[in-house]
């Protein structure tokens, strides 16, 4: 008898250990089997928001957008950046968990360290949503939303070679910059731009001077504008003294800025230089004729989409339809895609027809 009632205690222990692992991973119409998150949660549950930083537009915009916009669909935010410090981070969603979150979402600070905190979150039954950037390494995550990373990359590349075609002919001096080595969006922008960019290395259209094409060599630590612009000016004095360079693969417009003033202060003319994020100052230095391109990856639609899948928890009807899956390392991960537009001087006016903001600052 005993033992019956061990046995029934020890299944029904991993039971809900079960439920509560698999909280959150149905599809549109998976409700009623009794686990927390299916059964939704209040309208007023906390949410967190771990940010990584506020060392780019994107970053400040998504922080102004989770608080205003989680508190305007009813929920209790708690949003907060970590400074670049994955300590930070941790200790930031331990305390999520303590509060009582009941969805946690999370652009890594680095993306391969979070799997205890994670795992202990997902015991709970709290469900963990990547925003912009994938969490890697874990099981513990229930679906990511971004723009497409690859295609971002793909984007950078095909207009930095547009671009040098405006500069006379080929071969063309170039380098190559990535963002930082934790935050997978760094690999796979860069990945992405190599698939267009190699070929015309292999064929010699394009020359990188410094001969660094490796991800390890070119990225850039904690993406710190002043560590990039550091490794420039390390270019330029090695490489460049007796040499134009015609073009730079930039992985964002904070560090597509630094290499330009680099490349100013260095007496060289001006670069075609790809970027990304559509900050206000790369859109005036775009219209200027300084930066060649950004890649726009508007903010306020990865956070409606990240409201819309916290939404779909709360009324029980667990994770939507994803768009597909990625691999994190560990799971197929379901993945919430947008996709990003490239914006040169040509199409500016046209891409922000619709944002009175970014409008303005054509002219
Ligand atoms: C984001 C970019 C941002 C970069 C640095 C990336 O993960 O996708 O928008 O510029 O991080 O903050």
């Amino acid at each position: 008898m005993k033992r019956r009632r061990a046995i029934v205690m020890v299944l029904t222990l991993a039971l809900v250990l079960t439920m509560a692992l698999v909280g959150c991973t149905g599809t549109t119409g998976d409700s009623g089997n009794g686990t927390p998150a299916e059964e939704g949660f209040a309208p007023d549950a906390t949410i967190g928001v771990a940010l990584p930083w506020l060392g780019t537009q994107n970053w400040k915009e998504a922080e102004t957008m989770f608080s205003d916009q989680l508190a305007a669909a009813g929920f209790n935010p708690i949003v907060q950046q970590a400074d670049n410090k994955s300590a930070n981070q941790l200790a930031q969603i331990e305390a999520m968990i303590e509060q009582g979150a009941k969805v946690i979402v999370v652009a890594p600070v680095d993306a391969s360290q979070l799997g205890t905190v994670l795992d202990n979150a997902k015991e709970q039954g709290i469900c963990i949503i990547g925003y912009d950037r994938l969490i890697e390494n874990t099981t513990a995550i229930d679906g990511v939303v971004q723009y497409g990373s690859i295609e971002t990359g793909r984007l950078q590349g095909e207009a930095l070679l547009a671009g040098l075609a405006t500069k006379g002919s080929a071969p063309y001096n170039i380098e190559l910059f990535a963002g930082g080595p934790a935050d997978p969006n760094a690999v796979n922008f860069f990945d992405g731009a190599m698939q267009v960019l190699q070929p015309k290395i292999d064929d010699g259209t394009l020359v990188v001077v410094s001969g660094q094409t490796d991800f390890a060599t070119v990225a850039t630590p904690d993406w710190e504008n002043a560590k990039a612009q550091a490794r420039m000016d390390t270019l330029l004095s090695g490489f460049y003294s007796n040499k134009e360079i015609a073009g730079v693969l930039a992985p964002n417009d904070g560090i597509a800025r630094a290499i330009i003033t680099a490349c100013e202060q260095a007496g060289q003319p001006l670069p075609i230089t790809s970027g990304l994020d559509a900050e206000d100052e790369s859109i005036t230095w775009i219209w200027q004729g300084k930066q060649y391109c950004t890649i726009d990856k508007p903010t306020l639609p990865l956070v409606d989409k990240t409201i819309e899948i916290i939404q779909s928890l709360q009324a029980g009807k667990g994770m939507p339809k994803p768009d597909s899956t990625t691999n994190n390392g560990k799971i197929d991960v379901n993945l919430y895609e947008l996709t990003p537009t490239v914006v040169t001087k040509d199409n500016a006016k046209e891409v922000w027809a619709n944002d009175p903001g970014r409008l303005a600052l054509l002219k």
